[in-house]
């Protein structure tokens, strides 16, 4: 008896490749967790068949900003994420990392918010990736290493801007993490921990970014008024180290500044005539982080996503708990601590436009912790392709994909993913455009999306029938060996 030709096959579908190319029939073959063929191959021998038939079949999608860092490490399956059709997540993002920390340095929030209780720890970013390799999760990781993370580890005190010589220890570590296999630095600039940081002590820890084929990604200093002067300051953090620029989830806050994504968009057009610039959003008018002690952060509507040492106030509003205490809200924030919150600081409008706009990509900001994470943990991908792409019409399913498949992985670097083409690696979702949509919510945000119907990663199933199979076939990502041209 003849071996078959390949391991699995998918049959039947309409592809969208990832590319913002038109879909296409065709057939894909697997082998050896590769795409060895895409065409008319219904009548070749395969070990497996899916049947795909009146679906898609697309790129896994890869998540550009996550916070996942350990969970791929304590909950492998990853069903969060697998579910909604994700294959990939970038993590590290917003300055934090879990590597490097030793076993007694401090982790203010939000370091904690990533780290959780302590318990899981890597003195050095070689030690993480090993742990993610020794213990494979569901989807491969693309991780970058955190700013915030490297100056609670070298920094004496948080509240000023680094001496030369903790600029130098920062400096190694970046190296270090570079030659483990980080795929670029993020920043945090907005949270205290790091809001002392100068532009010049960024650029000088990064300096090993230049040349290595990284990226720079960061949560700027200000999303609010200063927005513009933010965006200004990462293209010149970029400009002067010489690589790519990732504006992480990308909006304006504050009533005040709805509105203003048509200057921002307009500056980030401008500054993409001379340098690599991208960006990512998720689709949400509500954002979600540490819950902050700030009054000016805590205007408009807060809703408590986690609380350590309350964690029955999870789902409820913070004015609501304040006011059943009989506290002021500051008050209230102080009893909850540590704690994450969600906030309604956005504006519908802005929020189409920064998803809409040519160059942006889909990342949750997921922060998988807790009882009533925001429902972008559970939703992103799913609401992006069945609300605003097929309800709203903000734009083709085919660059609704791209956004989350092939121009992502260009901007990280993520070679042979992103796209369904011959020997790229079979990272696949087979979805029902007809009823993909999410289904988490503020009040229950915890379910599974509707309509994403199987999921592989490497050629091998991790989601079918609506659960997680077990398998763990993730891999860590490499980034591109030679700089962005
Ligand atoms: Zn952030
Ligand atoms: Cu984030």
């Amino acid at each position: 008896m003849a071996s078959p030709c390949f391991d699995l096959l998918i049959e039947g579908g309409t592809v969208i490749d990832g590319t913002k190319a038109p879909r296409f029939d065709a057939d894909i073959g697997i082998v050896a967790g590769r795409i060895a063929a895409i065409g008319a191959l219904s009548g070749q021998e395969a070990a497996q068949r899916i049947d795909a038939r009146g679906r898609i079949v697309a790129p896994g999608f890869i998540d550009a900003h996550t916070h996942d860092d350990l969970a791929v490490l304590r909950q492998p399956d990853m069903d969060f994420k697998v579910s909604q059709g994700v294959t990939t997540v970038v993590s590290g993002n917003c300055g934090i990392s879990p590597a490097p920390l030793e076993a007694d340095t401090p982790t203010p929030q939000p370091i904690s918010l990533a780290v959780g209780d302590d318990s899981l720890r890597f003195a050095s970013f070689a030690a993480y990736v090993a742990a993610m390799r020794r213990a494979p999760a569901a989807l491969n990781v693309a991780p970058l290493l955190g700013h915030t993370t490297l100056r609670a580890r070298c920094v004496a005190d948080l509240q000023r801007a680094a001496m030369p010589a903790e600029i130098e220890a920062m400096r190694a570590h970046v190296q270090e993490a570079l030659d483990a296999g980080a795929i670029g630095v993020s920043t945090g600039t907005y949270y205290p921990p790091a809001a002392a940081a100068t532009t010049e002590e960024i650029i000088e820890v990064c300096r090993p970014l230049s040349g290595s084929g990284g990226v720079y990604a960061t949560h700027m200093r200000d999303e609010q008024d200063a927005v513009l002067q933010s965006l200004d300051e990462t293209f010149r953090i970029g400009r002067e180290l010489g690589v790519p620029v990732v504006v992480s989830h990308h909006k304006v806050t504050g009533t005040a500044n709805w509105g203003r994504s048509v200057e921002t968009l307009a500056r980030i057009g401008a500054a993409m005539q001379c340098q690599c610039v991208a960006l990512d959003c998720y689709p949400y008018t509500a954002g979600s982080t540490m819950l902050h002690n700030d009054p000016v952060r805590l205007q408009g509507r807060v809703l408590i996503a986690h609380s350590e040492p309350q964690p029955k106030m999870a789902g409820r509003e913070l004015d609501d708990i304040a006011r059943e205490w009989g506290c002021d809200k500051l008050e209230a924030v102080r009893r909850l601590q540590p704690a994450s919150a969600i906030y309604f600081m956005m504006d519908e409008a802005d929020v189409q436009r920064i998803l809409a706009y040519e160059h942006t990509m889909i990342g949750s900001d997921g922060i998988p912790l807790g009882e009533r994470p925001h429902p972008r943990l559970w939703g992103t991908f799913p609401r992006v392709l069945g609300h605003y792409s097929r309800t709203l019409n903000l734009f083709p399913l085919e660059t609704a994909v791209w956004k989350m498949t092939g121009l992502t992985a260009r901007n990280f670097g993520l070679e042979g993913r992103g796209t369904l083409a011959e020997g790229a690696a079979a990272d696949i979702v087979v979805f029902d455009a007809d009823s993909v949509i999410d289904t988490a919510t503020y009040d229950d945000p915890q379910r599974a999306a509707a309509g994403i119907e199987q999921v592989l990663v490497a050629g091998v199933p991790v989601w079918q029938q609506g659960r997680p199979t077990g398998a763990r076939p993730g891999q860590v990502l490499r980034r591109r060996t030679a700089p962005q041209p």
